[in-house]
């Protein structure tokens, strides 16, 4: 028998998507640098499905039916290229080389333009859901030819979560499109992470609650508009008890908060795209100030806090003005995210779907949610909608909950509790919202000290100020 689709990299993802596209029929071949990790594939998960097992690398490729479809699991970065270095010289034209891991977009782009040359595809892809998602149904965000997509679509679709009957993966753009939207996929994931956490901070602090307590009120909310995957284990883990102290087990986690690259990398991309995504920017920077550890020291019992004492005196109010003020943050992140693959997609001639993307999130990936659904019939109802908020039910679900969100930052503010996360969404939905903004003081501070000139908002045409002679204006 010959091979459908091959994996090389057998660690924990690249082993659970070979046997999920095992137990879904297909026949897998399967290849790690040191054969150890093939063999025990094979032994402890050989009866899953067809697997053709090979140690060296031309072994593998040879066990590939054409066109080949290779799926490269290794680490991002250097690991990647080495892996993709040893195949090309093993393939033929048309044949696929499929990136399934977390590589940063630019990587893919410049790996998809030089094995074009060799009459190869390459085809980046984001697959989220971790261990369990690879193994059971993982969100797929192919980038690469829409060519490559014929053979690989009907696979991955296969695999994919389905969330009523539709899987949850389709062809997203060329080149690097898959891995642009899986970044931003993560870093949404870091501000629903953030928002969470602000959300149980609040909590603890407004009201004393306790871990258990907090993880019970999680548990309520993902009955409702908040139901996702994230709030769902966030129950989870509050309600966890640490077999050591016998206390919660959040209260003895460290905190300090770790990050591989892709939150950092969403940012610099939104930096280089001028595109505001503030939530997932704070997201990231908090997750930075968690680990700033000789700046916490120095500051923690010296830097004065001024502030009240939180006294909470209608408790299920200020749950409720919590969650309305997490929800309407919520809506700010994806909005400003949405706007980022927007932004992307003009840049770089991608022509991304966004309903389709908030579709093939809603199950199987990380950030999965309830909400995802109403993101998509926005941009149902409009494909070329400026702003998520801007859409009818967005525009009602946020503007219900606003009073709440100023509340909840107000209090946040006045008790010396940082909200970044909530704070600076709120920030962004008055921004963006305001008929006027102070940038016509930003623009006269430039043109006095740069002569970078103005435009006026009564005449066309741009303008500069003779700001040390005598003031006269001149047109440009
Ligand atoms: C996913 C996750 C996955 C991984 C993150 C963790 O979609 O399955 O996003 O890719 O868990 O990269 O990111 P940090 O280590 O940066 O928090």
């Amino acid at each position: 028998a010959r091979a459908q689709i091959g994996v090389t990299g057998l660690a924990v993802m690249g082993r659970n998507l070979a046997r999920n596209l095992a137990r879904n029929g297909f026949t897998v071949a399967v290849h790690n640098r040191s054969a150890g990790r093939m063999q025990s594939l094979l032994a402890d998960h050989g009866d899953e499905g067809e697997f053709i097992g090979s140690e060296s690398l031309a072994d593998f490729v040879a066990s590939l039916e054409r066109p080949r479809k290779i799926i490269v699991m290794v680490k991002a970065g250097g690991p990647t290229d080495a892996v993709i270095d040893d195949l090309v010289p093993l393939l033929e034209e048309g044949d696929i080389v499929i990136d399934a891991g977390n590589a940063h977009f630019p990587d893919t782009r410049r790996r998809e333009a030089a094995l074009r040359e060799h009459g190869l595809h390459f085809v980046g892809t984001g697959v989220s859901g971790g261990e369990e998602g690879a193994l059971l149904g993982p969100s797929i965000m192919p980038g690469g030819s829409a060519e490559s997509y014929t053979w690989l679509g009907p696979i991955f679709e296969k695999i994919a979560a389905q969330v009523d009957g539709v899987p949850c993966c389709t062809y997203v753009g060329a080149d690097g499109a898959g891995h642009f939207v899986k970044m931003v996929h993560n870093g949404i994931e870091y501000a629903d992470m953030q928002l969470i956490a602000e959300a149980y901070d609040l909590l603890k602090q407004g009201l004393g609650a306790s871990a258990a307590e907090i993880g019970e009120i999680f548990a309520e909310w993902n009955t409702g508009d908040l139901e996702s995957f994230l709030i769902e284990i966030t129950a989870g883990v509050l309600a966890h008890t640490d077999p050591v102290t016998g206390g919660a087990f959040v209260d003895v986690v460290l905190d300090q908060a770790e990050q591989k690259g892709t939150g950092r990398w969403t940012v610099q991309n939104a930096l280089d795209l001028g595109v505001p995504i503030t939530g997932i920017a704070e997201a990231t920077f908090a997750r930075a100030l968690s680990g700033s550890v000789p700046q916490r020291a120095a500051a923690a019992g010296t830097l004065p806090a001024h502030a009240g004492t939180w006294d909470v005196i209608d408790r299920d109010a200020f749950v409720e003005d919590v969650r309305r003020a997490l929800y309407a943050s919520k809506v700010v992140a994806y909005s400003q995210g949405f706007d980022q693959i927007a932004a992307a997609s003009a840049e770089f001639g991608w022509d991304i779907d966004r309903g389709a993307m908030a579709r093939i999130w809603r199950g199987g990936c990380i950030i999965r949610a309830r909400f995802l659904n109403r993101i998509t019939e926005a941009y149902e109802r409009d494909a070329h909608l400026p702003l998520l908020l801007a859409d009818e039910y967005f525009t009602q679900a946020v503007g219900d909950g606003v009073t709440a969100w100023r509340r909840i930052v107000a209090q946040a503010a006045l008790n010396g509790v940082p909200t970044p996360a909530f704070s600076s969404s709120l920030a962004y939905y008055d921004g963006v919202r305001a008929e006027r903004l102070p940038a016509n003081l930003i623009q006269a501070q430039r043109d006095f000290f740069g002569a970078h000139t103005y435009r006026r908002t009564d005449r066309e045409g741009s303008f500069h100020t003779q700001w040390t002679t005598d003031r006269a204006e001149v047109q440009e």
